[in-house]
């Protein structure tokens, strides 16, 4: 049997991690592997080459994809299943195992439901794919957000300075709650939790009565603006989708004019995905590149591997249709607990 193996959408550390697991554990078991480069573009025109075991040595701790990612899709930018399926055909296919985010899924189940025979793993900082606990990358995001959160927090300290730090996540707002509790963030503002400016201005206002006279705000990329700020114009990226960014260089005027405090903004952006993975992203990348190779060899499809209470399962490919995982009202209640 030929397992095809692609990695589609935003990258994230972890991805090299689990190419790895899908060829060491294909060769295993006496498949073989063929790597599509750039995503779907690569899935659709048949780009690539087979891949053995001295490809995928020393790869394990190294950040990135090694077969590049693009955010190209079949529906969007060419002719869906036909592609597809032409494109593994090309590469002499049999079943296609792919890492992605929810978009990245969605599409997969579309093919899937055309009879292209595949399997979707879960990768994405933002954590939003529905249907499992866990999604590779997300555990790196944080770390590299808590992380730059102890340095800015000193040099805030110093200055006495009010920081907004914008983090990724689309329209979730996992990699800010959870890298803010970590670092200590005094507030946090998320897309699932409405708030007013004023919420914010009243932190930096008890902190600065009890002498605290610097304030770090984690600010989620997706959140909703409030409506006086002025935000930055709708960019679209190479293939048409939204970039989402800007929310705390829109928020900064309003929060200094409110609390007469002076703000200065930071934004991580693309150093959130880069670098080598962490231990924790390195093992869930392993055992879900290790679950999908699996999968396959048994002619499985259709489905997509998840973490469901601390167990790596196959699942119908459909759950990713299900609601966004947003950040519960419990682990919000625990970061309002700082926000003093
Ligand atoms: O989905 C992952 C993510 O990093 C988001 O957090 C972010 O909004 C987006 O991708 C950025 O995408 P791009 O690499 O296309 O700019």
């Amino acid at each position: 049997m030929r397992i095809g193996v692609a990695t589609a959408g935003g990258d994230c550390p972890g991805l090299n991690a689990f190419i790895r697991a899908v060829v060491r554990r294909s060769e295993a078991a006496g498949n073989q592997v063929f790597g599509f480069t750039n995503g779907w573009e690569g899935v659709v025109s048949g780009e690539g080459r087979p891949l053995d075991h001295n490809d995928v040595r020393g790869i394990l701790r190294i950040g990135g994809t090694m077969l590049g990612s693009s955010r190209y899709d079949p529906y969007v930018h060419g002719g869906g299943a036909d592609d597809a399926r032409s494109g593994l055909a090309a590469a002499g296919v049999d079943v296609l195992i792919v890492a992605g985010g929810d978009g990245t899924l969605a599409t997969a189940l579309r093919l899937s439901d055309e009879g292209v025979p595949i399997i979707g793993v879960p990768k994405t900082i933002d954590r939003d794919v529905p249907g499992t606990e866990g999604v590779i990358g997300y555990s790196t995001a944080v770390q590299i957000v808590t992380d730059t959160l102890d340095r800015l927090t000193t040099t805030a300290e110093s200055h006495h300075r009010v920081l907004l730090v914008e983090v990724m996540g689309r329209r979730s707002g996992w990699i800010a709650t959870a890298a803010g509790i970590a670092g200590g963030a005094d507030h946090i503002l998320i897309p699932e939790k409405s708030f007013e400016i004023d919420d914010v201005v009243k932190t930096i206002a008890t902190r600065r009565e009890r002498g605290r006279k610097h304030t770090i705000v984690v600010v989620a990329e997706g959140i909703e603006l409030p409506a006086d700020a002025s935000p930055e114009e709708i960019k679209t990226d190479a293939f048409g989708f939204e970039r989402i960014g800007g929310a705390c260089h829109a928020l900064a005027p309003l929060l200094e004019a409110r609390s007469g405090v002076e703000a200065r903004t930071t934004v991580l952006g693309y150093v959130q995905r880069g670098g080598n993975p962490n231990a924790e992203d390195r093992i869930l990348a392993t055992r879900f590149g290790v679950a999908a190779a699996d999968l396959a060899a048994s002619g499985k499809s259709g489905l997509m591997v998840a973490l469901r209470s601390g167990t790596v399962v196959g699942a119908p490919l459909g759950d990713v249709m299900g609601d966004a995982m947003r950040v519960p009202e419990g682990l919000i209640s625990v970061a309002e607990t700082f926000y003093t």
